[in-house]
């Protein structure tokens, strides 16, 4: 199907709200011991200029879990591809996320690291598309709400591309092509 790709939020916007959302992480954490936990592929761009903008002496590590089929159900299908590598028991956990859509990834997510002994864990997303939320989960840090569209770029794919795109776009599909 043909597309093109319209910019939602530029480049020199993320870039800002980053660095605000960076301070307010920094106040918040200035006593704890802080691990951003960023969820493979997607989070990668936003978590590398976030961490850059906190000036704590924090950790970072990955987990690559993917959520499949999961319209209907609730939280039960996240299968984890890659857990952290880090022992996380006793840390301030983080997890940093691309974009929250259903919110299904994200609860699941949660219930593991509170299942590992953290001290805590709070959540930060660049983007989250607030309508389609089927699970009312709690976002502590969000840079930007979207609407329902299928957006791509720092660090969002469509179909593996796109990802390194400097700002963030919508998909725009043009029917009857
Ligand atoms: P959910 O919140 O469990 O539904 O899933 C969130 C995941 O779905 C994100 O981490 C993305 O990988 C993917 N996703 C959801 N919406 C989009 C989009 O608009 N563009 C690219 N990926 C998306
Ligand atoms: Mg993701």
């Amino acid at each position: 199907m043909n597309y093109t790709i319209e910019t939602l939020i530029s480049r020199e916007e993320v870039e800002s709200r980053i660095k605000e959302l960076a301070k307010l992480i920094e106040t918040d954490y200035k006593e704890k011991d802080l691990i951003c936990v960023g969820l493979l592929k997607g989070s990668v761009m936003f978590l590398s200029d976030l961490i850059k903008e906190i000036t704590l002496p924090l950790q970072i590590d990955f987990m690559n879990v993917s959520s499949y089929g999961s319209e209907t159900t609730s939280s039960g299908n996240v299968k984890v591809i890659k857990d952290t590598d880090i022992d996380v028991r006793g840390k301030d956990v983080l997890i940093v996320e691309d974009i929250i859509d259903t919110g299904i990834t994200l609860e699941y997510v949660i219930g593991m690291f509170k299942t590992k002994g953290v001290a805590s864990v709070k959540t930060c997303t660049l983007l989250s598309k607030p309508e389609r939320r089927k699970i009312d989960v709690k976002v502590d840090y969000i840079a930007f709400e979207v609407p329902d569209k299928f957006v791509i770029g720092y660090g969002l794919d469509y179909a593996q591309k796109y990802r390194n795109l400097p700002y963030i776009g919508a998909v725009v599909f043009e029917e009857n092509k």
